[in-house]
């Protein structure tokens, strides 16, 4: 993962990248680093730690130049230390870099160095690149920016990279292949980053860059774009970005999570807006609608994602399933890209992701299109690699999610999801036009149902202060509501450290029950309609052998209530929609608890927002 960022022009760099990264700190915050340019040498400093560390390290020095680059790191090679954190350095002092991605190849190269008497100060794969373009550049008596192209032919991996030479602060590099750079220009002013949020103050002209392509920035020059391979000069396509900032602020709440929690209700809206017609009966979904008859003709349709997203993608089954009748493949898109997978020429895969940079999603992606298949995103992030490279798609407008645990984008792709299956299901017939339309208007209130979910937060907190220091959770529903029991369990795991695991409550008897005795929270899934009377035999099950249960249950629920230890109503609605109110108070378990805990709810230990290496 990681964030990388850059500024060249007449500005001070240090207040642009230092700002910058905080902006990035999503992509990894295990350490950081900042290299400020000037005239004949520059200031580096480094530090584990999170962005504000690094802030508090050099605060006393006045660091002055306007070219700089920056960092913020999710450690892949090497432990997150003051030394592995970048920038790095080359042997002779000459060249710096910084990094997101992974060099596979690095030992191979790294003993080739060694034996030309290179030495190595870090564990990271980014100081072997860096020594890498020294020594083709040295040998081979280069300028720097060929001395990076052929380099980085001899890579295998990922990466988006920013190098400058000590000797010519007026210039940088930037590169990348699998790993997102963005370049902002203003003028001849350049901003490098991650993502467009840390230069959106300055400019609205963006550049992506493309797999395979290299820029050669200098100060007060034209951009010139180069293709990595070849050499090849390339005409930049600068789009203009329109991004609120002010979604990106937590206003009055504590955790950015807790915001996105309670921001559902209103997503909701934005992501049915212009796509549930209610008045006239219609969906309609711009991404969609060009590409109907693929859709209406599915034989079958797969559905890739990794960790929330496959979870939604789970609930994307059942709905799909049950109403369009059309047969649903999900996969693991780590398991899918590595597995032979049988996808013909014209199938439909579906490709799900809140930041479209998800590595493993992206390498699903390009197999899939490889194949010959027909591969439909949806996304959140607009203008991310999947949503440029999808064959049509459809974003969530979930607005930007920052908290590192996913909860707004989850529930708006369910509706995405929802839409799509309705869509299908009434022009095929498989679902009765009375069905359809009551399905239409509930979804059509469905928010006002969240906000009156989230209104369990405050009962949830006190459940919170019983079970806030147990090792384990287990989570349980059946059916629809089983991946809602998977997420529920996730969100706990990635937030309070808490073991946590999610089952479809009939499996307990097959082994897992064995785990159960009075230490036990069980949260269980029980809401009305189909395996209502199921559930209440799993629940008796598990109170049989001292399990606490925590059960979420609809409003004016008796037989549920009778046997939980504690019970947390909502609102009823249909199964098909059931997930979009079962998750509201398993999101809000899972922060309160963490909060409890003292932990880091937008930046748990580990993890990173967007998981841009496989
Ligand atoms: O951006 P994506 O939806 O592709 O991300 C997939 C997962 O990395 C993501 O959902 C992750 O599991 C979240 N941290 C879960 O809260």
């Amino acid at each position: 993962m990681c964030g990388i960022i850059g500024y060249l022009g007449n500005k001070e760099a240090y207040p642009i990248l230092i700002n910058g990264l905080k902006k990035l700190e999503y992509r990894g915050y295990d350490s950081s680093g900042i290299a400020i340019f000037y005239q004949g040498g520059y200031s580096l400093y480094k530090t584990k730690g999170k962005v504000n560390q690094l802030e508090k390290k050099i605060s006393s020095l006045k660091l002055h130049g306007t070219t700089g680059i920056g960092h913020t790191r999710w450690a892949t090679h090497g432990i997150p230390n003051d030394i592995n954190a970048h920038p790095h350095v080359s042997n002779s002092q000459e060249l710096i870099l910084i990094h997101n991605g992974i060099i596979e190849n690095y030992y191979a190269i790294k003993i080739i160095l060694l034996d030309n008497g290179f030495t190595f100060k870090s564990k990271t794969d980014t100081e072997v690149l860096v020594n890498l373009i020294e020594y083709i550049k040295k040998k081979n008596k280069l300028s720097l920016e060929e001395a990076v192209r052929i380099s980085l032919n001899e890579i295998i991996g990922a990466y988006s990279i920013a190098i400058v030479e000590k000797s010519h602060p007026e210039r940088i590099i930037i590169a990348k292949l699998g790993s997102p750079l963005t370049l902002g220009i203003n003028k001849k002013e350049f901003f490098i980053a991650s993502d467009p949020i840390p230069f959106i103050n300055y400019t609205n002209n963006v550049l992506y860059l493309k797999d395979g392509e290299m820029a050669i920035l200098n100060k007060n020059k034209e951009l010139d774009l180069r293709k990595i391979r070849n050499n090849h000069k390339l005409n930049p396509i600068i789009k203009e970005l329109q991004i609120n900032l002010k979604k990106i602020e937590k206003g009055e709440y504590k955790y950015f999570m807790l915001k996105e929690i309670y921001e559902q209700p209103k997503t909701i809206l934005d992501t049915l807006r212009g796509r549930l017609l209610i008045t006239d009966g219609l969906i309609y979904i711009d991404g969609f609608e060009l590409n109907k008859d693929i859709f209406f003709n599915a034989k079958c349709i797969t559905i890739v994602g990794c960790g929330t997203s496959w979870h939604a993608s789970l609930i994307g089954e059942y709905i799909l399933e049950n109403i369009a009748r059309i047969p649903v493949e999900v996969e693991y898109a780590s398991e899918f890209r590595y597995k032979n997978p049988i996808v013909k020429k014209k199938d439909i895969i579906i490709v799900i992701s809140q930041s479209g940079e998800t590595a493993d999603t992206i390498a699903a992606l390009k197999l899939a299109k490889k194949k010959g298949a027909f591969v439909f995103g949806i996304c959140n992030v607009v203008g991310s690699y999947i949503a440029r490279n999808v064959d049509a798609g459809v974003y969530t407008h979930a607005g930007p999610e920052i908290g590192v645990a996913s909860t707004k984008a989850f529930t708006a792709q369910i509706i995405i999801l929802i839409l799509l299956a309705l869509k299908i299901g009434k022009h095929k017939s498989t679902i009765t036009d009375d069905f359809y339309k009551k399905l239409c208007t509930e979804l059509n209130y469905i928010s006002d149902k969240i906000s009156l979910t989230l209104k369990t937060d405050k009962y949830i907190k006190n459940i919170s202060k019983i079970y806030h220091k147990v090792n384990n959770f287990i989570y349980l529903g059946r059916g629809i509501n089983f991946p809602v029991a998977l997420e529920g369990a996730l969100k706990l795991k990635e937030i309070s450290y808490i073991h946590a695991e999610g089952y479809p409550a009939a499996e307990m008897k097959h082994g897992p029950i064995a785990l159960i005795d009075e230490k036990i929270p069980v949260v269980v899934l029980a809401t009305k309609k189909k395996l209502y009377e199921k559930i209440i035999v799993n629940i008796q099950e598990i109170k049989a052998r001292n399990g606490k249960i925590i059960a979420i249950v609809n409003e004016g629920d008796i037989q549920v209530s009778m046997l939980a230890d504690h019970v947390i109503y909502v609102p009823e609605t249909y199964d098909e929609l059931s997930p979009l109110i079962t998750i509201i108070p398993l999101q809000l378990l899972a922060y309160q608890i963490a909060f409890i805990r003292g932990e880091n709810v937008d930046q748990p230990r580990n993890l990173a927002k967007s998981v841009t290496v496989e």
